[in-house]
Protein backbone atom coordinates (compact mmCIF):
# COMPACT_ATOMS: atom_id res chain seq x y z
CA UNK A 1 0.00 0.00 0.00
CA UNK A 2 2.13 2.58 -1.49
CA UNK A 3 1.54 5.94 -0.29
CA UNK A 4 3.17 8.72 -3.48
CA UNK A 5 2.61 12.23 -2.27
CA UNK A 6 2.71 14.82 -5.29
CA UNK A 7 4.13 18.03 -3.72
CA UNK A 8 5.53 21.48 -5.33
CA UNK A 9 4.82 24.71 -3.34
CA UNK A 10 4.17 26.02 -7.10
CA UNK A 11 1.31 26.24 -8.04
CA UNK A 12 0.49 24.95 -12.18
CA UNK A 13 3.47 22.78 -11.82
CA UNK A 14 1.69 19.40 -13.11
CA UNK A 15 0.66 18.11 -9.55
CA UNK A 16 -2.57 17.13 -10.28
CA UNK A 17 -1.91 16.10 -14.01
CA UNK A 18 0.57 13.88 -12.69
CA UNK A 19 -1.60 12.58 -10.17
CA UNK A 20 -4.82 11.76 -12.73
CA UNK A 21 -2.33 10.21 -15.07
CA UNK A 22 -1.18 7.81 -12.88
CA UNK A 23 -4.28 6.62 -11.13
CA UNK A 24 -5.38 6.25 -14.45
CA UNK A 25 -3.26 3.86 -15.69
CA UNK A 26 -2.65 2.23 -12.35
CA UNK A 27 -6.38 1.83 -12.38
CA UNK A 28 -6.20 0.33 -15.92
CA UNK A 29 -3.64 -2.50 -15.58
CA UNK A 30 -6.14 -3.65 -12.17
CA UNK A 31 -5.16 -1.82 -8.92
CA UNK A 32 -7.13 -0.11 -6.22
CA UNK A 33 -6.13 3.80 -6.49
CA UNK A 34 -7.52 5.93 -3.49
CA UNK A 35 -6.97 9.87 -4.11
CA UNK A 36 -6.57 11.77 -1.07
CA UNK A 37 -7.23 15.39 -2.76
CA UNK A 38 -5.93 17.86 -0.42
CA UNK A 39 -6.05 20.88 -2.15
CA UNK A 40 -9.70 22.62 -1.57
CA UNK A 41 -9.98 23.67 -5.02
CA UNK A 42 -10.80 19.84 -5.99
CA UNK A 43 -9.25 19.63 -8.55
CA UNK A 44 -9.58 15.36 -8.48
CA UNK A 45 -12.80 15.51 -6.76
CA UNK A 46 -14.77 17.41 -9.75
CA UNK A 47 -13.64 15.25 -11.86
CA UNK A 48 -14.29 12.13 -10.20
CA UNK A 49 -17.82 13.48 -9.95
CA UNK A 50 -17.70 13.34 -13.58
CA UNK A 51 -19.41 9.49 -14.51
CA UNK A 52 -16.81 7.65 -16.05
CA UNK A 53 -14.36 6.93 -13.77
CA UNK A 54 -13.22 3.16 -12.98
CA UNK A 55 -14.81 1.94 -9.84
CA UNK A 56 -11.13 0.99 -8.59
CA UNK A 57 -10.63 5.01 -8.19
CA UNK A 58 -11.97 6.36 -4.98
CA UNK A 59 -11.54 9.96 -3.81
CA UNK A 60 -11.64 11.28 -0.84
CA UNK A 61 -11.32 15.27 0.80
CA UNK A 62 -8.72 15.80 2.86
CA UNK A 63 -7.55 18.44 5.33
CA UNK A 64 -5.04 18.95 7.83
CA UNK A 65 -7.01 17.37 10.35
CA UNK A 66 -7.88 14.49 8.49
CA UNK A 67 -5.14 13.73 6.50
CA UNK A 68 -3.60 11.04 8.85
CA UNK A 69 -7.07 9.16 9.07
CA UNK A 70 -7.63 8.84 5.90
CA UNK A 71 -4.43 7.35 5.10
CA UNK A 72 -4.49 5.17 7.22
CA UNK A 73 -8.45 4.12 6.31
CA UNK A 74 -7.10 4.34 2.61
CA UNK A 75 -3.86 1.77 3.50
CA UNK A 76 -6.85 -0.89 4.56
CA UNK A 77 -8.54 -0.71 1.33
CA UNK A 78 -5.41 -1.89 -0.16
CA UNK A 79 -3.76 -0.78 -3.45
CA UNK A 80 -2.07 3.03 -4.31
CA UNK A 81 -2.83 6.18 -2.55
CA UNK A 82 -1.85 9.28 -4.73
CA UNK A 83 -2.00 12.74 -2.45
CA UNK A 84 -2.58 15.60 -4.21
CA UNK A 85 -1.44 18.55 -2.64
CA UNK A 86 -2.63 22.51 -2.88
CA UNK A 87 0.31 25.21 -3.86
CA UNK A 88 0.82 26.15 -0.54
CA UNK A 89 3.39 25.61 2.44
CA UNK A 90 2.22 24.70 5.20
CA UNK A 91 1.37 21.91 8.13
CA UNK A 92 -0.33 20.11 5.37
CA UNK A 93 2.40 20.07 3.50
CA UNK A 94 5.08 18.48 6.05
CA UNK A 95 1.83 15.94 6.77
CA UNK A 96 1.20 14.75 3.69
CA UNK A 97 5.43 14.36 2.82
CA UNK A 98 5.89 12.45 6.31
CA UNK A 99 3.04 10.02 5.69
CA UNK A 100 4.76 9.40 1.97
CA UNK A 101 6.80 6.20 1.04
CA UNK A 102 8.00 8.52 -2.04
CA UNK A 103 7.63 11.98 -2.55
CA UNK A 104 7.20 12.85 -6.17
CA UNK A 105 8.45 16.82 -7.41
CA UNK A 106 6.67 17.73 -10.69
CA UNK A 107 8.93 20.55 -12.02
CA UNK A 108 8.05 21.47 -15.89
CA UNK A 109 11.15 20.31 -17.62
CA UNK A 110 11.86 23.12 -20.37
CA UNK A 111 11.22 25.95 -17.74
CA UNK A 112 13.33 24.19 -15.23
CA UNK A 113 11.51 27.04 -12.84
CA UNK A 114 11.78 24.88 -9.96
CA UNK A 115 11.86 27.38 -6.95
CA UNK A 116 8.83 25.64 -5.75
CA UNK A 117 10.47 22.05 -5.82
CA UNK A 118 13.38 23.55 -4.04
CA UNK A 119 11.05 24.62 -1.45
CA UNK A 120 9.88 21.21 -1.14
CA UNK A 121 13.64 19.55 -1.10
CA UNK A 122 14.21 21.92 1.61
CA UNK A 123 11.55 20.80 3.65
CA UNK A 124 12.96 16.91 3.04
CA UNK A 125 16.56 17.92 4.09
CA UNK A 126 14.92 19.35 7.11
CA UNK A 127 13.54 16.37 8.29
CA UNK A 128 16.37 14.15 7.39
CA UNK A 129 18.45 16.63 9.65
CA UNK A 130 16.35 17.71 12.51
CA UNK A 131 14.38 14.24 12.68
CA UNK A 132 16.57 11.53 11.21
CA UNK A 133 13.36 11.39 8.84
CA UNK A 134 14.59 10.13 5.52
CA UNK A 135 11.94 9.99 2.70
CA UNK A 136 13.04 8.78 -0.76
CA UNK A 137 11.81 11.65 -3.19
CA UNK A 138 12.50 12.08 -7.07
CA UNK A 139 11.56 15.01 -9.51
CA UNK A 140 9.38 14.19 -12.24
CA UNK A 141 9.70 16.56 -15.25
CA UNK A 142 6.59 18.02 -16.61
CA UNK A 143 4.38 19.35 -19.34
CA UNK A 144 7.85 18.42 -21.77
CA UNK A 145 6.86 19.87 -25.08
CA UNK A 146 7.47 16.94 -27.95
CA UNK A 147 10.11 19.15 -29.68
CA UNK A 148 12.47 19.32 -26.62
CA UNK A 149 15.44 17.00 -27.48
CA UNK A 150 16.63 13.57 -25.27
CA UNK A 151 20.09 16.05 -25.12
CA UNK A 152 17.95 18.68 -23.34
CA UNK A 153 16.50 16.19 -21.06
CA UNK A 154 19.53 14.78 -20.08
CA UNK A 155 20.96 18.46 -19.70
CA UNK A 156 17.97 18.85 -17.22
CA UNK A 157 18.26 15.66 -15.31
CA UNK A 158 22.33 16.20 -15.43
CA UNK A 159 21.71 19.56 -13.61
CA UNK A 160 19.23 17.78 -10.82
CA UNK A 161 21.93 14.81 -10.19
CA UNK A 162 24.75 17.25 -9.62
CA UNK A 163 22.94 18.66 -6.57
CA UNK A 164 22.00 15.49 -5.34
CA UNK A 165 18.78 15.04 -6.97
CA UNK A 166 16.86 12.36 -8.23
CA UNK A 167 14.68 12.74 -11.43
CA UNK A 168 12.06 9.66 -12.57
CA UNK A 169 13.30 8.02 -15.54
CA UNK A 170 10.10 9.29 -17.39
CA UNK A 171 8.84 12.36 -17.92
CA UNK A 172 5.34 14.05 -18.66
CA UNK A 173 5.26 15.44 -22.50
CA UNK A 174 2.91 18.22 -22.74
CA UNK A 175 -0.34 16.61 -24.34
CA UNK A 176 -3.69 17.88 -24.74
CA UNK A 177 -5.11 14.67 -23.75
CA UNK A 178 -4.00 15.04 -19.87
CA UNK A 179 -5.73 18.66 -19.92
CA UNK A 180 -9.07 17.41 -21.88
CA UNK A 181 -9.58 14.57 -19.76
CA UNK A 182 -10.30 17.10 -16.44
CA UNK A 183 -13.46 18.58 -18.76
CA UNK A 184 -14.92 15.44 -19.81
CA UNK A 185 -13.93 13.24 -16.79
CA UNK A 186 -13.54 9.55 -16.99
CA UNK A 187 -10.32 7.33 -17.69
CA UNK A 188 -7.49 8.49 -20.51
CA UNK A 189 -7.95 5.00 -21.80
CA UNK A 190 -11.83 5.32 -22.48
CA UNK A 191 -11.23 8.93 -24.43
CA UNK A 192 -12.17 9.07 -27.88
CA UNK A 193 -9.04 9.52 -30.31
CA UNK A 194 -11.40 11.39 -32.74
CA UNK A 195 -11.77 13.33 -30.52
CA UNK A 196 -8.17 14.13 -28.64
CA UNK A 197 -4.94 14.53 -30.69
CA UNK A 198 -1.96 12.43 -29.94
CA UNK A 199 -4.11 10.01 -27.41
CA UNK A 200 -1.86 6.86 -28.32
CA UNK A 201 1.14 8.75 -27.63
CA UNK A 202 -0.74 10.17 -24.01
CA UNK A 203 -1.61 6.93 -23.34
CA UNK A 204 2.18 5.76 -23.86
CA UNK A 205 3.51 8.34 -21.53
CA UNK A 206 1.16 7.35 -19.27
CA UNK A 207 2.12 3.85 -19.33
CA UNK A 208 6.28 4.67 -19.70
CA UNK A 209 5.72 6.84 -16.17
CA UNK A 210 3.73 4.14 -13.99
CA UNK A 211 6.46 1.88 -14.98
CA UNK A 212 8.89 4.19 -13.80
CA UNK A 213 7.14 4.90 -10.70
CA UNK A 214 6.71 0.68 -9.75
CA UNK A 215 10.51 0.39 -10.27
CA UNK A 216 11.19 2.90 -8.36
CA UNK A 217 9.36 0.89 -5.16
CA UNK A 218 9.79 -2.69 -6.42
CA UNK A 219 9.37 -4.18 -2.52
CA UNK A 220 6.63 -1.68 -2.13
CA UNK A 221 4.81 -2.65 -5.47
CA UNK A 222 0.32 -3.11 -4.63
CA UNK A 223 -1.33 -6.46 -5.33
CA UNK A 224 -3.73 -5.65 -8.70
CA UNK A 225 -7.49 -5.66 -7.70
CA UNK A 226 -8.32 -8.19 -9.85
CA UNK A 227 -6.19 -10.97 -12.12
CA UNK A 228 -7.03 -9.32 -15.22
CA UNK A 229 -7.42 -6.03 -17.03
CA UNK A 230 -10.24 -3.76 -15.93
CA UNK A 231 -12.37 -3.41 -19.07
CA UNK A 232 -13.19 0.08 -19.36
CA UNK A 233 -16.02 1.81 -21.39
CA UNK A 234 -15.01 3.90 -24.76
CA UNK A 235 -16.57 7.37 -24.56
CA UNK A 236 -18.58 7.76 -27.32
N1 LIG B 1 1.43 17.33 -19.13
C1 LIG B 1 0.50 18.27 -19.36
N2 LIG B 1 -0.06 18.39 -20.59
C2 LIG B 1 -0.99 19.34 -20.82
N3 LIG B 1 -1.45 20.20 -19.90
C3 LIG B 1 -0.92 20.13 -18.65
C4 LIG B 1 0.07 19.16 -18.31
N4 LIG B 1 0.40 19.31 -17.00
C5 LIG B 1 -0.36 20.34 -16.55
N5 LIG B 1 -1.15 20.84 -17.53
C6 LIG B 1 -2.09 21.95 -17.40
O1 LIG B 1 -1.46 23.00 -16.67
C7 LIG B 1 -2.31 23.53 -15.68
C8 LIG B 1 -1.72 23.31 -14.29
O2 LIG B 1 -1.54 21.92 -14.06
P1 LIG B 1 -1.91 21.23 -12.66
O3 LIG B 1 -1.69 19.78 -12.83
O4 LIG B 1 -3.26 21.68 -12.22
O5 LIG B 1 -0.78 21.85 -11.72
P2 LIG B 1 -0.74 21.92 -10.10
O6 LIG B 1 -1.62 20.85 -9.58
O7 LIG B 1 0.70 21.71 -9.76
O8 LIG B 1 -1.20 23.31 -9.73
C9 LIG B 1 -3.65 22.85 -15.88
O9 LIG B 1 -4.45 23.68 -16.70
C10 LIG B 1 -3.30 21.55 -16.59
O10 LIG B 1 -4.36 21.12 -17.43
MG1 LIG C 1 -3.22 20.91 -8.28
Amino acid sequence: MPVLTFANTKGGAGKTTAVLILASELAGRGNRVTILDADPRGWISRWHAIAGASSLISVAPVNEETIEAATARAKKRGGYILIDLPSSQDALLAKAVGLADHVLIPVQGCAMDAQGGAEVLELLKELDESCDVRIPHSVVLTRVNAAVTTRALQAAKDFLAARGISTLSAAIAERAAYRDVFDKGGMLQAMNPDDVSNLPKALENAARLADAVLAMMPQKAARPAAARKVPVARAA
